[in-house]
């Protein structure tokens, strides 16, 4: 039986696609469940095409306690065992965290702990990363704790930052990999939950290019590097 998960969006949700088109008969998770803060968020209208349930939980306005008192009665509802946040911009409530030990990821578009916290979202992250003068940014997979942006890491992979690059052209870059590296990190956590035990941060290996070694198969870093030499040839 494959583990349960709800997506959690605010926006257009290319990651949120990206998870659902990772998914097979064999997958060893299944998205059941959409959950957005906004109404008029892309991320439902991909739900919808692809036939799974969605909520509106309103955030704005409310106080943390009923947010999350809504969230859990809903996820206990459509039984739920893991949440998956992709682009969702709102503090995930402390008794939602509580509730869900290890078992919440967030994507971030930049190598935390750097360039992460409370105003850190879309084109603020990357120009901030910029400004740095950072040679390299990329994606960061972490559990969620009762913080923005600081639970332990699961995944990173380090995108190049390139002579001439823009917020948004950085921006691209970084979400191109994201795209292949959230389905499978979210993949590692559902075979973790399956198996009863705790998923371990996976580890970069060989010298930059080939950055996630412990999605061991041939395929799957086939895919990786073809993507990371597509997407960041110099
Ligand atoms: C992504 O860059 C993700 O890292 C961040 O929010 C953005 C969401 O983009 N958390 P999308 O809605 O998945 O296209």
């Amino acid at each position: 039986m494959s583990v349960t998960a709800a997506v959690f969006a605010s926006g257009g949700g290319s990651n949120f696609q990206s998870l659902l088109d990772r998914q097979t008969v064999e997958s060893p998770g299944r998205i059941i469940l959409l959950i957005t803060d906004r109404p008029e968020a892309g991320a439902l209208k991909r739900a919808e095409a692809a036939g799974v349930a969605t909520r509106v939980i309103p955030v704005r306005g409310r106080a943390l306690e009923e947010v999350g008192e809504e969230t859990l009665s809903v996820l206990e509802e459509i039984s739920v065992q893991v949440i998956l946040l992709a682009g969702y911009l709102r503090l995930i409530p402390p008794s939602v965290v509580r509730a869900f030990p290890r078992r919440i990821l967030n994507i971030h578009p930049a190598l935390l702990p750097a360039f992460g916290g409370k105003g850190m979202w879309g084109h603020h992250v990357h120009e901030a990363v910029l400004a740095s003068g950072a040679t390299f940014s990329g994606p960061t997979i972490h559990f969620v704790d009762e913080e923005y942006d600081t639970g332990s890491i699961l995944a990173q992979w380090p995108v190049p930052v390139l002579a001439g690059d823009t917020p948004d052209s950085l921006a691209a870059r970084v979400l191109s990999v994201e795209h292949i590296l959230y389905p499978l990190a979210a993949d590692h956590l559902f075979r973790a939950v399956a198996a009863g035990r705790s998923a371990e941060r996976l580890s970069p290996g060989g010298a930059g290019v080939r950055v996630m070694n412990d999605f061991s198969d041939e395929a799957t870093a086939q895919q990786i590097e073809g993507a990371f030499k597509a997407c960041c040839k110099q």
